[in-house]
């Protein structure tokens, strides 16, 4: 070949690869339209459903600010960004957003007027969500009050705060069609893989990220650190020494107290009361489904030592910090104990846990002021406690629940949440 014929070849070549990739970047806008209202009541409480399934308000409502207005702060590894508001507003909202333009973002990840979504909008999951849930979404978010509030600016990482370059990200994870029931299963198990694989996106908590911040496919619900929290594994609730049943599950997950195992707190705290809006039955589709989710790793829990003869000097200070600081709450004769027939601590997923985070961040944040029962409240110690009374008062809980599995990294966690903390 002539030498102009082969940098004629590699032109031509540069010249198609770099129209795909404008191709792959670009999307066009979808033409605004004049914000549509429905008089449906039915499709609006349906769509009030799927919105609590789907967690928007969780997002999408700041702490202080108005419903779904947006404003809250997310910190990513690839910097902050700060959701949008999705009030039928027509400048600052969606209110301009025709139902393909939001089906478009629901699925696609792509804003109405064609800029590329950062993932952290779980588009990936919401894609398997059926067009009549989308539809009904969309009409009930079309009827909330519209707020003109514009949230700050995001603060991304180069070159992460290029967003045409999420579509290659697209092209890694965003794949799958609306999940269709499988025949082989109940209705109640296919409603459940809906709920949690669609809406309900909780493998985006409970999966491990690579580092570009995609689900790890090969381990997906094998649980992760989310926040500071650990987001336990959802694998094999219901076999393990200190097993889930159906009831229990069903009370965790809408924001009561689960018999023998405690209630939720930090960043699954919202997503129980979300839940607790839906129907009962979606609740209970819910449990079933992650009930019949297997193990898939095999690694066992580091073998058990024989318990010490004796408690340590450490536990005994953590046991009469616990009866000065904790046992009006948890002692046995405690009111929330006899009254309510709440498990103890020892009994509880923070203490049992193989890490030692969620019981020191449930120590440190307490359990905020909910919706939920107001008797699930606790007041936060962060600035009572020290960390060599937060070592002492968890040395003696786990002694109490596990005390064959001492935490080796107590010591560690703690420091790094405390570094955290600042
Ligand atoms: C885990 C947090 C999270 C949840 C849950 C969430 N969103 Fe979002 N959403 C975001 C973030 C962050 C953005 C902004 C992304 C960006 O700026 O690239 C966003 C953007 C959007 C947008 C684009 C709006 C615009 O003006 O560009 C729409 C529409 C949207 N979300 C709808 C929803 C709906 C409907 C739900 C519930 C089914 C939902 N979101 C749940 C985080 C979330
Ligand atoms: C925003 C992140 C997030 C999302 C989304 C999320 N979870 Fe969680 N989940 C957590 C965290 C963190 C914990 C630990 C809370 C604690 O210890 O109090 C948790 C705890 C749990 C537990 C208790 C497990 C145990 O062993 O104690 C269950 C069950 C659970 N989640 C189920 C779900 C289901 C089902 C969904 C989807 C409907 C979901 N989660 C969505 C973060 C999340
Ligand atoms: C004013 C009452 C109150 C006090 C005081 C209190 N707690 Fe709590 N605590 C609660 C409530 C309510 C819950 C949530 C219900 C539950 O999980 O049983 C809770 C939950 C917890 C959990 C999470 C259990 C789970 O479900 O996984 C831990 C761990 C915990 N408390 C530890 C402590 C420790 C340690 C102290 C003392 C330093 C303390 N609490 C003091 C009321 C209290």
């Amino acid at each position: 070949m002539k030498r102009q014929t082969i940098i004629g070849a590699i032109l031509a070549i540069g010249i198609v690869g770099i129209g795909f990739a404008f191709w792959m970047m670009w999307r066009p806008a979808i033409a605004p339209v004049n914000h549509p209202q429905s008089a449906d009541r039915e499709a609006l409480d349906r769509g009030r459903r799927v919105v609590e399934a789907g967690d928007c308000a969780v997002c999408h409502t700041r702490p202080g600010g108005a419903y779904l207005a947006g404003g809250l702060p997310l910190v990513t590894p690839f910097g902050t960004l700060f959701t949008t508001n999705i009030t039928p507003d027509p400048e600052s909202g969606i209110g301009q957003w025709s139902l393909d333009a939001f089906e478009r973002a629901m699925r696609e990840g792509v804003a109405r007027d064609g800029h590329f979504l950062y993932p952290a909008f779980p588009y990936v999951h919401y894609r398997k969500m059926s067009a009549a849930d989308i539809a009904d979404a969309y009409t009930f978010l079309m009827s909330v009050d519209p707020v003109n509030y514009t949230a700050p600016d995001n603060h991304m990482v180069f070159p992460m705060n290029f967003r045409p370059l999420v579509s290659f990200w697209n092209l890694l994870f965003l794949h799958g069609d609306p999940l269709e029931p499988l025949p082989d299963r109940s209705a109640q198990w296919n409603r459940g893989r809906y709920l949690v694989e669609g809406p309900g996106h909780c493998s985006s908590c409970h999966s491990p990220l690579n580092v570009i911040g995609g689900e790890k496919s090969s381990e997906l619900f094998n649980g992760a650190i989310v926040d500071g929290w650990t987001a336990p594994a959802l694998r094999g609730l219901a076999d393990g020494p200190h097993p889930w049943n159906e009831a229990q599950l069903v009370a965790y997950l809408t924001g009561e107290v689960a018999e023998g195992h405690g209630g939720a707190a930090g960043p699954m705290l919202p997503v129980s009361l979300s839940i607790a809006q839906l129907p009962a039955e979606d609740a209970h589709a819910i449990a079933r489904y992650i009930l019949d989710l297997k193990k898939t790793s095999t690694d066992e829990p580091s073998a058990p030592r024989a318990p010490a003869a004796a408690p340590s000097a450490q536990a005994l200070l953590g046991a009469s910090l616990f009866e000065g600081a904790c046992a009006s709450c948890h002692g046995s004769g405690a009111p929330m104990r006899t009254l309510e027939s709440r498990p103890a601590l020892a009994q509880t997923s923070a203490v049992m846990a193989d890490s030692p985070r969620n019981l020191i961040q449930t120590v440190l944040q307490g359990i905020p002021m909910s919706t939920a029962a107001s008797s699930h409240y606790m007041p936060g110690f962060a600035q009572v406690l020290d960390d060599t009374h937060l070592a002492a008062i968890a040395v003696y809980l786990r002694n109490e629940g596990a005390a064959t599995r001492p935490w080796t990294d107590l010591d560690k966690t703690l420091k790094s949440i405390r570094a955290q903390e600042q």
